[in-house]
């Protein structure tokens, strides 16, 4: 027999072990925990959506590879939900691109357009794929650490200074999140605004996720970074449908971009998976089009949801951060006399019969994350009112 010596997993993917998710998910099985670690709703999407993808199944229609781009009918709806909702144009042939989640747009996205060496400045605490595709594509991450303020209520804000003494003349792109998970900070429009002038000043493309776009609480609604001057020729904006419509098993992301960035895009993306979830492309075409109704409702339900989580949470000694965009709230636990979110989330399923996340998984600077914990409250009222009174009873 030989022996294989060198250890399997390259060194670039040597930090990234089992995810955090995979872990609170068996514990919380093993105990029968209430799981508000992972981000999925434990309700289905609408209806009418569900059954489209029946009908497109049973009539044939993306049973076998759909077009590269995605099918027609999905790119179109695309295009009209950003036009409708932002004043966005895209050509639905050439600037538009359907992936397999999010997830594969930000992977696509990073290996398309790094070479080795570049530098990603990404908002930290950040959405654990970013690190492991940056990793991937050979780039240096640079994280700029949103830190938590106190004066109009609690938040986690963006220092601006900070961002732009992070661009060096190896920085490639900027990789924004808003809203924000896991802190659900919505960045203001003078942040965007501020970070697209230092895109365009420093001649940056800006990769965006704006997976949340719908789950935007304040009045003043999601505005996209690509709105902002000169910022359509360079940002890839980011969405998906799972979230948008609580079908996360789908697996129906895209891209928006022009058609240069979008080319380049796609020549990553053909081979990762080249095509996926055909059959629900067609059913997501129907849930972008969508009447007002459908996205005021699940926001407003969304809210209610985040309001008795936040009020819980409260009320069992946590300090809650306010979410202003995502289905996830972050807690500082140090008023319950504890400081590592690590052995916290370790324990508080045997304790409290409930799985969160700790917040320090989306740091490199794990010190600056260790008194932080997330949790999830895309989950149905009854749950959120057990878990909070299962956290209160701790
Ligand atoms: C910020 C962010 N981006 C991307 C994704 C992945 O989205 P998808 O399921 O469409 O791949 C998630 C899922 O939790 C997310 O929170």
């Amino acid at each position: 027999m030989t022996s294989i010596s060198r250890p399997l997993l390259n060194r670039r993917l040597a930090e990234f072990g089992t995810t955090i998710f995979a872990e609170m998910s068996a514990l919380a099985l093993s105990t029968g925990s209430i799981n508000l670690g992972q981000g999925f709703p434990d309700t289905d999407g609408p209806e009418e959506v569900r059954e489209a993808a029946v009908r497109a199944l049973r009539d044939g229609r993306g049973n076998q590879y759909p077009p590269g781009p995605g099918v027609p009918e999905l790119r179109l709806a695309i295009a009209a939900h950003q036009e409708r909702r932002y004043g966005l144009a895209y050509d639905p042939d050439t600037e538009v691109l359907v992936t397999a989640g999010a997830t594969e747009a930000i992977a696509a996205a990073l290996l398309a357009l790094l070479e080795p060496g570049d530098e990603v400045i990404a908002l930290e605490p950040y959405y654990d794929s970013y690190a492991a595709c940056i990793a991937m594509a050979g780039g240096t991450r640079v994280p700029v650490t949103l830190r938590p303020h106190f004066d109009e209520g609690a938040s986690f804000r963006l220092d601006l200074d900070e961002l732009r003494a992070a661009v060096t003349d190896r920085t490639r792109l900027l990789l924004i999140n808003t809203p924000h998970n896991p802190t659900g900070t919505v960045l203001t429009r003078a942040e965007l605004a501020a970070i697209a002038e230092l895109a365009v000043e420093r001649d940056l493309l800006v990769v965006t996720d704006e997976v949340y776009e719908h789950l935007v609480f304040d009045d003043a609604g999601h505005l996209p970074l690509a709105t902002f001057p000169g910022m359509r020729e360079r940002t890839v904006t980011i969405g998906s449908a799972g979230k948008t419509f609580s079908f996360t098993g789908w697996k129906v992301g895209w891209v928006t971009s022009t058609s240069a960035l979008v080319t380049a895009v796609r020549s990553a993306k053909q081979f990762l998976t080249y095509v996926s979830s055909g059959p629900f492309q067609y059913a997501v075409a129907e849930a972008l089009a969508l009447p007002d109704s459908y996205f005021t409702a699940f926001r407003a339900d969304m809210l209610a949801k985040r309001d008795v989580l936040a009020a819980g949470l409260a009320e069992a000694g946590f300090e809650v951060f306010r979410t202003a965009g995502t289905y996830f709230i972050t807690t500082d636990i140090r008023p319950l006399g504890e400081s590592d979110g690590f052995a916290f989330c370790r324990a508080l399923p045997e304790r409290a019969g409930v799985v969160a996340i700790p917040n320090a998984v989306f740091y490199d600077h794990r010190e600056e994350g260790a008194p932080f914990v997330r949790f999830a409250f895309c989950k149905r009222t009854e749950v959120l009112e057990e878990a909070a009174k299962r956290l209160r009873a701790m």
